[in-house]
């Protein structure tokens, strides 16, 4: 039966030219993205504009799931319709972020391991009743002389394996995220090799402990230099040695890898995409699971500005729009305006 559930999930999510989009920002993490246009980081504020997004009419034509922060579970819309089922009623899947953020990793206090296991079986079984199919948890690794530790890769590891274990068995599809970051001078070769040794050090533990490859999504960075490196972007050579990357360590079992955009600008995520989608016969469907590179502008365009809510909305289905083409290699910089 769970399995049933699970595979229905991810044929819902992996559809042609659809793919996820991350809205699950906790409450740190958008008051930063507030702070940049003066927003109030209230909850109604937080309410109105995970409403705006998804209300946005059209989107489902692009965005097969949405990755919801705990506390918009329980909110609503307007018209007081809870802002989950104004998703459901788009025929979009509906995931949850489960990790409750980063803390120093003890014995490696400048490197972060992510916490919330402790309650997380029955949390999955409330989130299951209130409809949420999928969930996220994030773990974070940094790039320098003696980063990414094995210790920081061990443990974020068998945190992410009982994680996965427990959505498996709740009937919730675990996306797992480790995510490489890009702050940082390194080169985009440093960027493949931390990545590699990551995702080698994941999914080893993955399938020791027994976590079925076939219902999870992995969720990677895409193999980029530093964003202080001075190093220019190349599309294709970042399809390349991403490509290479997930062919040399990510078993063909798993089903989907949908990309994080990880603080690249929405035009540089869509021409990266675009070039890796572009590899074709690849055992895994690849899509976007963004959340920067596909609400900026529309973030800037609304404001906090309830009259500008229709603009931001046209903004925002603009630019799934080209993610989604970028997701099918049909992606051109011309389509910019
Ligand atoms: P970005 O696409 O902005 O990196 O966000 C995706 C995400 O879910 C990070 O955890």
């Amino acid at each position: 039966m769970v399995r049933l559930v699970l595979n229905d999930t991810i044929k819902k999510l992996l559809v042609p030219g659809k793919g996820i989009l991350a809205a699950d920002e906790s409450v740190g993490t958008i008051a930063k993205r507030f702070a940049k246009y003066k927003i109030k980081n209230e909850e109604e504020m937080r309410e109105a504009y995970r409403e705006l997004l998804f209300s946005t009419k059209g989107i489902s034509e692009y965005i097969s799931g949405v990755i919801l922060f705990e506390e918009t579970l329980r909110e609503t819309n307007s018209l007081g319709k809870p802002l989950r089922e104004v998703l459901q009623s788009q025929n979009i899947v509906v995931g949850c972020k489960v990790d409750e953020g980063l803390i120093p990793l003890p014995n490696s206090p400048e490197e972060m391991v992510t916490k919330g296991l402790e309650g997380l079986a029955d949390r999955l079984t409330e989130y299951y009743d209130l409809g949420v199919r999928f969930a996220k948890w994030r773990a974070a690794f940094s790039i320098d002389k003696n980063f990414p530790s094995n210790l920081c890769i061990e443990k974020n590891s068998e945190q992410l394996a009982s994680y996965a274990l427990l959505c498996q068995q709740a009937g919730i599809v675990p996306i797992v995220e480790p995510e490489v970051l890009s702050d940082g001078e390194h080169s985009d070769e440093e960027c493949f090799e931390a990545t590699e040794k990551v995702l080698r050090g994941v999914f080893a533990t993955l399938q020791k402990r027994a976590v079925d490859l076939r219902f999870m999504l992995l969720k990677p960075n895409m193999i980029v230099p530093g964003q202080s490196s001075g190093i220019k972007m190349v599309p294709e050579r970042v399809a390349n040695l991403t490509i290479s990357c997930l062919k040399a360590v990510v078993p063909k079992t798993v089903p989907g890898i949908v990309f994080l955009s990880g603080g690249q600008s929405e035009r540089e995520a869509c021409e990266n995409l675009n070039a890796i989608a572009t590899h074709k016969n690849l055992p895994w469907i690849i899509t976007y699971s963004f959340g920067r590179a596909l609400q900026n502008s529309a973030l800037e365009v609304w404001g906090g500005n309830p009259e500008k809510a229709v603009a931001a909305q046209e903004v925002f289905l603009r630019r799934a729009e080209l993610v989604s083409l970028a997701q099918q290699a049909k992606y051109d910089k011309s389509l910019e305006k």
